[in-house]
């Protein structure tokens, strides 16, 4: 028995449930349990825990790409298109997604970082607002490409 696909699709889902995981509770449970803190305080604690995060939105994304890709691409479905059509949609939403991620990175962190190095907390909170309000589409259309991988396969999509 070949039990390449099960664990290919096992890690997947591992992968995003860590990921959008991560984003739910951040921005659901840490954000809320923060806004009480003086500035100085709570963007410190973001600064410890953004760094943590991302290395673990790197992987998952890194998992997610292998896992999905090799999927498609490796002898279980016909190539890029040639899953089912909830995938073909997964594949545009987890793009989007990713890409999202990589503005994030790139963008608002770095400025956050060097921000909160200099001491200028009032550009260091504009950044942290640029990062939350990107955090809040990808954990939107992360629960829909949730809901889209398995709900999608039961409606036969
Ligand atoms: C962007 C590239 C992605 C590709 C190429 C991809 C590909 C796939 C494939 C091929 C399957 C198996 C469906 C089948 O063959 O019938 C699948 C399932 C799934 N994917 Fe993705 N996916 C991607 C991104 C994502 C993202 C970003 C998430 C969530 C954040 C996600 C969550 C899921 C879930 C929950 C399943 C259902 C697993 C199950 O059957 O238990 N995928 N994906």
């Amino acid at each position: 028995m070949d039990y390449t696909y099960g664990l290919a699709i096992g890690f997947h889902t591992l992968a995003a449930t860590v990921w959008v995981g991560g984003m739910f509770f951040a921005h659901m449970i840490l954000r809320p349990a923060l806004a009480g803190l003086e500035p100085a305080q709570r963007l410190g604690v973001w600064r410890e825990v953004f760094p943590r995060f991302f290395l673990w939105v790197w992987l998952s994304i890194a998992a997610l790409l292998a896992s999905g890709y090799g999927v498609l691409l490796v002898g279980f479905r016909a190539g890029f298109g040639g899953g089912p059509n909830h995938v073909d949609l997964m594949q545009l939403t987890g793009l989007v997604m990713m890409a999202l991620y990589v503005q994030l990175f790139f963008g608002p962190w770095r400025g956050f970082k060097r921000a909160f190095a200099e001491g200028d907390l009032a550009a260091a909170a504009g950044y942290q607002t640029r990062i939350r309000h990107i955090v809040t589409v990808n954990l939107a259309l992360g629960i829909v490409t949730i809901l889209i991988g398995t709900v999608g396969a039961l409606l036969g999509a």
